[in-house]
């Protein structure tokens, strides 16, 4: 039985078009984050992760080191919030997050040029993340992760708001090896009503189908250890 099934996207996929083909996300959503999926459903059954939610198990696995769950978990994660984060309707951050905004980076502006050179910098694959981190009073930071990384594994907690993926299969099929183009599109697309929705969420998996209304309390608590795979 197919545990996860691939989420559908929030828009068409020509929603985006020229800037974002429907090729790209013919790939991006239905064969990547398909294959991600499907990896994630055959490495988990019969085993104790079953049990869990997807935040479990990215939280469980890697403390466990399992790195082929945790990679496909957190991959399908990573992307679900990403889809999440664009919007084809222009739209601009409003409110507590817009003060937030201006407060820590001085202004939009200035917070889209610091996005954009912390996603040109990171070395090979990973993800740029807008987050809200408490142990700085609720102040917003950017942070780049490598490879499946993600905020929900990072030693301090930290609320996800927005993010940007950069692996290569995000961009090549419209962007080529031209990443820095890619990510100036990308923080024009953002979905504000979504990162307002996650800036004002205590919880640290905020805006996700199978986290919400789940605390964090009780994800990071120590599992007992998954019994063997079948
Ligand atoms: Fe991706």
């Amino acid at each position: 039985m197919e545990h996860y099934l691939l989420p559908k996207l929030p828009y068409p996929e020509n929603a985006f078009e020229p800037r974002i083909s429907a090729e790209t996300f013919e790939y991006h959503h239905g064969k990547h984050h398909q294959a991600y999926v499907k990896k994630l459903n055959k490495l988990i059954e019969g085993s104790a992760f079953e049990a869990l939610s997807l935040e479990e198990i990215i939280m469980r696995s890697h403390a466990e080191s399992q790195t082929a769950i945790f990679n496909n978990a957190a991959q399908n994660w990573n992307h679900t919030f990403f889809w999440n984060c664009l919007s084809p309707e222009t739209d601009q951050p409003t409110g507590e997050l817009l003060n937030a905004i201006n407060r820590d980076f001085g202004s939009l502006n200035d917070f889209k040029q610091q996005f954009h050179k912390k996603a040109v910098a990171l070395f090979g694959s990973g993800w740029v993340w807008l987050v809200k981190s408490p142990v700085k009073g609720g102040r917003l930071t950017i942070e780049s992760t490598s490879n499946a990384d993600n905020p929900l594994i990072l030693r301090t907690a930290r609320t996800p708001i927005l993010t940007c993926d950069v692996w290569e299969h995000a961009y090549y099929i419209d962007y080529r090896n031209e990443r820095p183009k890619f990510v100036e599109m990308v923080v024009d697309i953002f979905n504000w009503r979504f990162a307002s929705q996650n800036y004002e969420s205590t919880s640290a998996a905020p805006g996700m189908l199978s986290g919400e209304g789940k605390d964090r309390e009780r994800r990071i608590k120590p599992q007992p250890k998954p019994r063997a795979a079948a």
